[in-house]
C-alpha cells in the first residue's frame, strides 16, 4: 500500500482503492440496497469479509447516518471476518482489546502490534487474496463501525473459506474466496451461539466467482498436484464439497444417464 501511494504521487495516478474516502462513501450504498431488498426492515446481522476494512467502515457509516436521518430504527449487528492468515483486526479487537473508545483507540497497543509484526516479519497469507492484508488502512474507522453496530470480529481459515465457497457455488450463485469468508464466519458465529437460529443474517459476497479462479479450479478438479500447489500449501486438506467434472463417452445414452445421475 505504501508503494502504491508513492507511485500514485510520483506519476499523478488517482487512487481508487480502499484508502480513497469517496470509495467508502460509495460502498455505503451496499447497505442501502440490502435494506431496500428487505423493505427497510433491518436484518439482525450483516456479515462481511475484512481486509482493508473499507466495506466494514462504510457499512458502519451508512448505519450511523441512516439512524440519524430516522430512516431506520434498528441497527444490525456487524460481523467482520478476517482470514486466519491475515487476522490483524481479530487480534487487535479480541486479543488486545482495542476498541473505538470515542475516537481514542489505544494507539500504543496498536503501534506495538505493528512493530512486533515487522520484527517477526509476519506476512499476510491466505488464499482469499482480497483480504490478504495485515495493515488495514481503515483500521480506526473499522473500530468505529464495530462500536456503533455492536459488532464482533472473527477469523476463518482457508479450509473453511474454500468449503463455504463451494457451498455458495452449489447454490448456483458463486463467489470468490474472500466473499466466502463471510459465509464461513456466519457459520462459526452460529456454532458459538452468537447468531441465534431465528436471526436474519445477510452475508455480503464481495466479488464474482471468476476472481481467484485458480483456487476454484484447484478445489474442484481431481488433479492432486494442482490441489497441493494451490491449496495444500495453505493448509487446505480436503475438498469435501467439490463438484467434479464427470467424464462420459460421446454417446447420447451415456450423456443422458450421467445427467440423470448427477444433476
Ligand atoms: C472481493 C473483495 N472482497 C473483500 C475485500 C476487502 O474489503 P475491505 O478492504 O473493504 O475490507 C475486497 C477489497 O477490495 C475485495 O475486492
Amino acid at each position: 500500500m505504501q508503494r502504491v501511494q508513492q507511485i500514485a504521487k510520483k506519476m499523478g495516478i488517482y487512487l481508487v482503492n480502499s484508502i480513497n474516502p469517496f470509495r467508502l462513501e460509495g460502498q455505503k450504498t451496499v447497505m442501502y440496497r440490502v435494506l431496500e431488498a428487505l423493505r427497510w426492515e433491518s436484518p439482525d446481522w450483516i456479515v462481511v469479509p475484512g481486509g482493508n476494512l473499507g466495506n466494514s467502515s462504510a457499512f458502519g457509516k451508512a448505519f450511523i447516518e441512516l439512524k440519524q436521518l430516522g430512516l431506520i430504527s434498528k441497527i444490525p449487528r456487524l460481523a467482520v471476518i478476517n482470514a486466519a492468515g491475515a487476522n490483524t483486526f481479530n487480534l487487535l479487537t479480541n486479543t488486545n482489546s482495542v476498541s473505538w473508545n470515542q475516537g481514542e483507540p489505544n494507539k500504543p497497543v496498536m503501534n506495538q502490534f505493528f512493530t512486533d509484526m515487522d520484527t517477526q516479519n509476519r506476512r499476510a497469507s491466505t488464499i482469499a487474496s482480497a483480504i490478504e492484508i495485515n495493515r488495514p488502512v481503515n483500521l480506526v474507522k473499522g473500530l468505529r463501525a464495530i462500536e456503533f453496530c455492536n459488532g464482533v470480529v472473527r477469523e476463518t481459515n482457508d479450509q473453511e473459506i474454500m468449503d463455504a465457497k463451494a457451498k455458495v457455488g452449489a447454490g448456483g450463485m458463486g463467489c470468490e474466496p474472500a466473499s466466502a469468508a463471510s459465509v464461513a464466519g456466519a457459520k462459526k458465529l452460529r456454532a458459538e451461539g452468537i447468531i441465534a437460529p431465528s436471526d436474519r443474517v445477510v452475508c455480503i459476497l464481495t466479488a464474482h466467482q471468476m476472481k481467484d479462479s485458480t483456487a476454484t479450479v484447484a478445489y474442484h478438479s481431481s488433479d492432486q498436484k494442482t490441489f497441493d500447489e494451490v491449496l495444500g500449501v495453505r493448509g487446505v486438506r480436503r475438498a469435501g464439497f467439490a463438484n467434479r467434472a464427470v467424464q462420459v463417452p460421446n454417446s447420447l445414452d451415456d450423456i443422458i444417464k450421467a445427467i440423470e445421475v448427477y444433476a
